[in-house]
């Protein structure tokens, strides 16, 4: 059994076992050096003594440039006495050095002085180009740390977007230069609703604030890319809006008064104003400064569950409607979006927004959806056959706040884009989404996100007719002791089953009754820590 997540796309076992030691040899090719360099420094951190880098193509490890390697693929040919990497530029030989840490079992090595491999030959390259990971930080903020160890995580397994949910009703996480307020007023909160949906009147009444300045986002945007990691920020716009609105009220219908959402039901009805210039000037403001932080060409703006009751009181939007000649609100929303996707087209990004906004009838050709509703949306099958290009985040198999009880492991890995009554050739790829209005702390969020995210990336990487939720389940087990090594906080088998009325452990992650305590003690104790 090939003891690697996700599997790859070809690879043949052969007889005997390759073998690094004190006195291994390292050469590469200068395209693949900065990989060859990640390689040495992962092995001389594992052994502890230094690999010898020499110049001479007769080396024992050599990584080696092929240009007939796609992107993203590499091909690894080991014997007994020699192991060569092909590939065609860095994301390629970095896919390869993952898999090399995990064929070398570098995460839990048994005598780590030496590490050994069997010999083998491996084809890979990826099934899909967009295998990402939503992150929520507006119900819960992470921080530097956390989120650079998420990418290094995503990493391991062959993910390449990072989708970044930076603002929402309960905050603004995002330093804007131009419009401070957006995080002094609107990265702030009185308090948080803790418990479950159905029961706002739950809160913790300590304040919870926090935010990404500029500079630290440049610098996880510079770590991601090391990871071959894009970063999608997320401004979730019109409705998700109430943050910003809390900072500046005239970017509302009526210029409503309001705080940061404390309970999740708060505001969802607030939604920026479609029918005044200024809201297009702010935003456009708002998209200058962080198209110049996130180089990617992708940028999402939600676009999600707006309810469209204040702009039906609004004479502004009304009058942006007739004016227009719009339909009606639908219509309205169709145009801000579209004003707004041009604008980002004009800086050479393409707008990503939820799958909400396909009710427009008008949007733009080249907008990018993204379909979560649970339930089948026809819209989105007759749009993509008129070859609209979607991001897949289905709330059965990808919504990784759900408890697994809901969305079991297997829902996650059994996924076939076949069941959407769709085709491969509308679906860039897979995303993960991890909401946090649930998710406090680290340790939850790992506790989410593992081990949904191995089945994720082999949904998303290796070729369908390959994949065996047994051999996964196999795979996945021998894994396991790699991430107690690393410190995360996965949920165990039977847990991610989903398997209900267990005893003990299963049943206390199952239920919430003791998130309120549990959710100050945890908010007291990182107060202090602060202190
Ligand atoms: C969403 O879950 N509102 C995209
Ligand atoms: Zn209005």
């Amino acid at each position: 059994m090939l003891n690697l997540i996700p599997l790859p796309y070809k690879s043949e076992e052969k007889y005997g076992e390759f073998v690094i030691n004190n006195s291994t040899t390292v050469y590469a090719d200068a395209e693949l050096a900065r990989a060859k360099d990640l390689f040495i420094s992962l092995i001389e951190k594992v052994c502890g003594y230094k690999i010898h880098n020499v110049l001479s193509k007769n080396a024992v490890v050599r990584f080696l440039y092929d240009r007939v390697q796609p992107k993203e693929g590499y091909r690894i040919e080991c014997s007994t006495d020699s192991l060569t990497i092909y590939a065609s530029g860095y994301a390629g030989a970095f896919y390869a050095v993952m898999s090399l840490r995990q064929l070398f079992c570098m995460d839990v090595p048994e005598a780590p002085e030496i590490l050994t491999m069997h010999a083998i030959s491996v084809t890979d390259r990826p099934r899909l180009g967009w295998r990402g990971i939503m992150l929520d930080e507006s119900r819960h903020f992470f921080g530097v740390e956390t989120v650079k160890k998420l990418l290094d995580r995503m990493s391991m397994y062959k993910l390449n977007v990072f989708h970044w949910h930076l603002t929402d009703n309960e905050g603004w996480r995002i330093e804007i230069k131009k419009y401070p307020l957006l995080t002094e007023v609107g990265g702030k909160r009185r308090g948080t609703q803790t418990l479950a949906w159905g029961k706002p009147n739950v809160v913790s009444w300590i304040e919870y604030q926090g935010y990404y300045t500029q500079e630290q986002i440049k610098d996880i945007v510079a770590y991601a890319k090391e990871r071959n990691i894009m970063i999608v920020p997320e401004i979730d716009m019109p409705a998700h809006f109430a943050a910003a609105v809390a900072a500046y009220p005239e970017l509302s219908c009526g210029n409503r008064a309001i705080e940061p959402s404390v309970r999740h039901s708060d505001h969802t009805d607030i939604i920026a104003c479609a029918g005044k210039e200024s809201t297009y000037r702010f935003i456009y403001d708002v998209i200058d400064e962080i198209c110049e932080l996130f180089p990617a060409p992708y940028f999402h703006i939600g676009g999600d569950e707006a309810a469209k009751k204040e702009w039906k009181k609004c004479p502004v939007c009304q009058k942006s409607i007739k004016d227009n000649k719009l339909k009606d609100e639908e219509g309205l929303q169709g145009y801000f979006h579209n004003k707004i996707a041009l604008y980002l087209k004009r800086k050479g990004r393409t707008m990503i927004g939820w799958n909400e906004i396909l009710m427009a009838d008008n949007l733009e050709r080249s907008v990018i959806a993204q379909y979560w509703v649970p339930a089948r949306d026809r819209n989105v099958e007759k749009q993509a056959e008129d070859g609209r290009k979607l991001i897949i985040s289905k709330h059965q198999a990808f919504y990784f706040d759900m408890p697994y009880a809901m969305v079991k492991l297997s829902d996650t890995y059994r996924f076939d884009i076949a069941d959407l009554y769709l085709k491969e050739e509308s679906v860039l790829g897979l995303e993960g989404a991890l909401w946090t209005e649930w998710v406090p702390t680290p340790e939850r969020l790992d506790f989410q996100l593992f081990p949904r995210m191995e089945a994720l990336s082999e949904v998303a990487w290796t070729p369908e007719e390959k994949r065996d939720y047994q051999d996964f389940c196999k795979r996945l087990s021998k894994r396991m002791v790699a991430l107690d090594r690393m410190g995360i906080n996965y949920a165990p088998f039977p847990v991610a089953e989903g398997r209900r009325f267990l005893s003990g452990y299963a049943k206390k992650v199952f239920t919430r009754k003791n998130a309120h305590a549990e959710y100050e003690k945890t908010m007291r104790k990182k107060r202090r820590g602060k202190q």
